[in-house]
């Protein structure tokens, strides 16, 4: 497998998709072709926002103004929604929500920037040969993994069934371009992002805008409880905010399901060095914890190990 290395990436797109959120497209090539053809869901990338600039003041939110002259010291992890490889090139999609000044600076970035990329990082989500059932679990800003590993398992393991479950805070919150209408919401296709790979997908908001009125894991619990015998071969994989993920451990826990956590960490370096991003993990089932790396032992851990 290609090694990570610091590459320079050329955008081809940045579109406002709605509300807060924006979507960037990256293209790749020479040796970051090569590094990021093999890009798992999962994984992530550390971006040099340094020197882009900033929007204009009025196109600066309110709740912004006053973090968004801050400099930008740090390279930002990101994950991707996509992943292509054409020819010699490899494309890359990223869909960020504007929450501080690097994500707010990212937003002026225009076909033609090149901008500095580390990666591919982290170990990304592994898929055992023994499954009949993937169940994703999406909350807020957690899409972007849930998203490519629905292209790869319906791609790669046709076999195993697949099906997805979003959540946010409201429906302006959910971070998908399209839903579809109601006859499709009634038979479980609400999300375009996820019915295109022939998956079904399920949606929460905690305000009940669109969707089930309240935790996305209310809609995990009720598919689980329909049937006992359809736990057999199911693996739960997820990502979002952590008292989203430590509910999802516990459903899985209580049902001896296997599952797998993308953790979010602060993260300085990325790679190992400044210690910033330390996750609490028991050894092997035993009351013993120690603290791993979310940014190079993780971001995803087994559901059993991670302490919440
Ligand atoms: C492995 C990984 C993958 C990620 N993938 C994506 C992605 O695909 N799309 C996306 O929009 N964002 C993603 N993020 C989060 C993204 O890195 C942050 O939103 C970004 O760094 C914010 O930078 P900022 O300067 O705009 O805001 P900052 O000022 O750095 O942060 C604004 C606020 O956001 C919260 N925050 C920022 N970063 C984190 C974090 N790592 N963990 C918990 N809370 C945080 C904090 O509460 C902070 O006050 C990912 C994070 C990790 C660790
Ligand atoms: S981010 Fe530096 S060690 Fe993990």
């Amino acid at each position: 497998m290609p090694d990570k290395g610091v590459f320079n990436a050329v955008v081809s797109s940045n579109n406002h998709v709605g509300h807060c959120f924006y979507r960037v497209s990256l293209e790749f090539s020479g040796a970051g072709a090569d590094a990021f053809g093999s890009f798992r869901p999962g994984q992530f990338a550390q971006i040099d926002v340094s020197d882009v600039a900033l929007p204009s003041a009025e196109a600066i939110p309110e709740d912004l103004v006053d973090s968004s002259k801050r400099k930008i010291l740090l390279r930002r992890p990101f994950s991707f929604t996509n992943v292509t490889v054409d020819g010699n090139k490899t494309f890359a999609e990223l869909l960020y929500r504007v929450v501080g000044p690097a994500t707010l600076r990212m937003t002026t970035l225009s076909a033609g920037d090149s901008i500095s990329v580390i990666g591919p990082l982290g170990n990304g989500f592994w898929i055992p040969n023994d499954k009949k059932t993937a169940l994703l679990v999406a909350g807020g800003m957690g899409t972007p993994p849930i998203q490519f590993l629905v292209k790869v398992i319906t791609a790669d393991y046709p076999k195993i069934e697949v099906v997805a479950f979003a959540g946010a805070k409201t429906a302006e919150e959910l971070p998908f371009e399209n839903r579809l209408d109601e006859i499709s919401q009634q038979l479980g296709f609400s999300l375009l992002e996820f019915a295109k790979y022939g998956v079904r997908s399920m949606v929460a908001t905690d305000d009940g805008s669109t969707g089930h009125h309240g935790l996305v894991t209310d809609c995990l619990s009720q598919w689980l409880e329909q049937d006992d015998s359809a736990r057999d071969g199911v693996i739960i994989y997820s990502c979002g905010p952590e008292a989203m993920l430590a509910k999802v451990a516990k459903i899985a826990n209580k049902g001896k399901i296997d599952c797998q956590l993308s953790m979010e960490r602060r993260m300085a370096c990325g790679f190992g060095l400044c210690q910033s991003c330390a996750v609490e993990c028991r050894v092997n089932g035993t009351n013993e914890t120690i603290y791993k790396l979310c940014c190079e032992d993780g971001p995803v851990f087994d559901g059993r190990e991670v302490v919440f």
